[in-house]
């Protein structure tokens, strides 16, 4: 399972991506509002950084804005994925435009009839929103995984973004369920890096070196 980051703060992507495990980005219209700053600059500047894709989502709910929206978007650097809403406008917008070779993201999907329709109409990737899931009383991870198996019975390609991740379970959860991608939050990446062990196996190795007389 590859790891995206989700957010639009540059910082956590530069930080993020140092580590050498990033493989791409999502950011969403809520994202790109809390960092304050012009929408398609920021996009741009996130595709100087990671080099695998980077999902701006569209506004628009009609497919002529959609598409007008998404070939500006597509404009702007070749790594752009264009994140559309789990609509019937959005089917349409999705077929047209993978039809022009842009690549989508059909977002908000949470049912396994909404991800085969949206593989179907011609998306690059599918997110599931495991979290939001969970809030409503749902399951996310089993969405995720009934999701992996029917594509996987049918040879579909479209890749599968286990999205909405509160926690490092959610992604451990996610991997075994066969998603492609988690796309995870900063704290989220940040926390998955840490065990009391290895802080605790760190000092031990460090006092003991302080044992050793001749260090060279
Ligand atoms: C996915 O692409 C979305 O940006 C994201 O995962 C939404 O997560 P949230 O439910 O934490 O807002």
């Amino acid at each position: 399972m590859k790891f995206f980051i989700d957010t639009a703060n540059i910082e956590e992507i530069k930080e993020a991506n140092s580590w050498g495990i990033l493989s791409g980005v999502t950011t969403n219209p809520t994202l790109i509002a809390k960092e304050n700053k012009e929408f398609h600059p920021t996009i741009k500047e996130i595709c100087g950084i990671v080099k695998g894709p980077v999902s701006a989502e569209v506004i628009s709910m009609e497919l002529d804005g959609m598409i007008e929206e998404a070939r500006t978007l597509a404009s702007l650097a070749e790594n752009v994925v264009v994140k559309i809403p789990m609509t019937i406008e959005g089917l349409k917008a999705v077929s047209k435009l993978s039809q022009e070779g842009i690549k989508t993201n059909v977002t908000l999907i949470f049912s396994v009839n909404q991800a085969l329709l949206a593989a179907r109409a011609g998306a690059a990737y599918v997110s599931p929103f495991v979290g939001r899931l969970d809030d409503v009383g749902g399951y996310g991870i089993e969405l995720v995984g009934d999701i992996a198996e029917i594509f996987y019975n049918y040879g579909i390609e479209t890749e599968i973004i286990a999205a909405s991740i509160r926690h490092p379970m959610h992604v451990v959860e996610a991997a075994k369920a066969g998603a492609d991608i988690a796309t995870v939050p900063y704290n989220v990446l940040e926390k998955m890096t840490k065990h009391p062990m290895t802080d605790l196996g760190i000092m031990r190795f460090l006092a003991d070196w302080e044992k050793v007389t001749e260090k060279s």
